[in-house]
């Protein structure tokens, strides 16, 4: 146990993490004292991974190589994997109709095979430990959907099934699995979304997050990625053993209607 933040030091696996939350999970998991590696196809990630402390691996996750790759340099690094964040997103907004079929994969590939086949590469080295956290960033579009958003609820719908699926498995292992359902983040990811909605609706921006986005929320603000971090680091910590196959939302009140 570190005594200066009261957290056993762990390795962490974390994915997507050139900005946005994945950024803020690798700089909260890095100040309370964890091995982390910081896993992403952007090399600005490097800069953040190494503002952090953190560890970097360059990886387009929607290569099966590149994920089974990714485990085996933390094992390289730090000699086992004890906390797996699935993180790694992309946004696509089309009809049904018009949905293109290679958007379509290239969204299941990165938000829904990707964390399987991390999960299953960090498996065994959580099994020979019994010890292990798999924490999935979901979304609020994993129990509600959206118009325009097949891939991305199809594919955050499947992270609950993977979760809970992997928290049955994991119960009598030391693992335990559980997802975070945010609603809208203040991140790149929904930047550019205020600002595409703008156009559509011929709206200023600020018109689009009040109107639009926190339409149905009680908590009128989007939320930051360090909040969602703080909730990472409850389920990654001794104290949450207890806790599995569960999905924390974190929505500001919208699914309270
Ligand atoms: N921002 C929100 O409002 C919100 C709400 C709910 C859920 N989420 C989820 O949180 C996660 C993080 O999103 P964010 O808002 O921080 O977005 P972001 O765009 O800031 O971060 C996404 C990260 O994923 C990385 N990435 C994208 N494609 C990749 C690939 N092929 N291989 C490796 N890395 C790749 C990007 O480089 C980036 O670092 C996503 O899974 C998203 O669905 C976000």
């Amino acid at each position: 146990m570190n005594s200066q933040t009261g957290t056993t030091p762990r390795v962490a696996v974390v994915t997507g993490t050139s900005s946005g939350i994945g950024a803020a999970v690798v700089k909260h998991f890095c100040e309370q004292g964890h091995q982390v590696l910081a896993v992403d196809f952007n090399t600005a990630g490097k800069e953040v991974a190494d503002a952090a402390g953190a560890a970097f691996y360059q990886a387009d996750l929607t290569d099966p190589e590149a994920c089974r790759g990714a485990i085996a340099d933390a094992v390289k690094r730090y000699g086992s994997v004890d906390i797996l964040v699935n993180n790694a997103g992309i946004q696509h907004v089309a009809s049904i109709e018009n949905f293109p079929e290679e958007k379509w994969r290239q969204i299941i590939d990165l938000m829904l095979t990707a964390p399987f086949l991390l999960t299953q590469a960090a498996w065994p080295l959580m099994r020979e430990k019994g010890w292990g956290r798999v924490i999935n960033i979901a979304s609020i579009h994993a129990q509600v959907a959206s118009p325009g958003k097949s891939a991305y609820v199809s594919a955050k719908h499947g992270m609950i099934g993977l979760t809970k699926t992997a928290a049955l498995e994991g119960g009598e292992q030391g693992i335990t699995a559980n997802a975070i359902c945010p609603a809208y983040v203040k991140t790149p990811l929904v930047d550019n979304q205020i600002a595409d909605q703008a156009k559509l609706h011929g709206m200023d921006e600020q018109e689009v997050v009040e109107k639009i986005m926190l339409k149905d929320a009680a908590v009128k603000r989007l939320i930051e990625p360090s909040e969602v971090a703080q909730m990472v680091a409850y389920l990654a910590s001794d104290a949450a053993g207890a806790v599995t196959g569960s999905s924390w939302n974190i929505d500001l009140g919208w699914t309270a209607h």
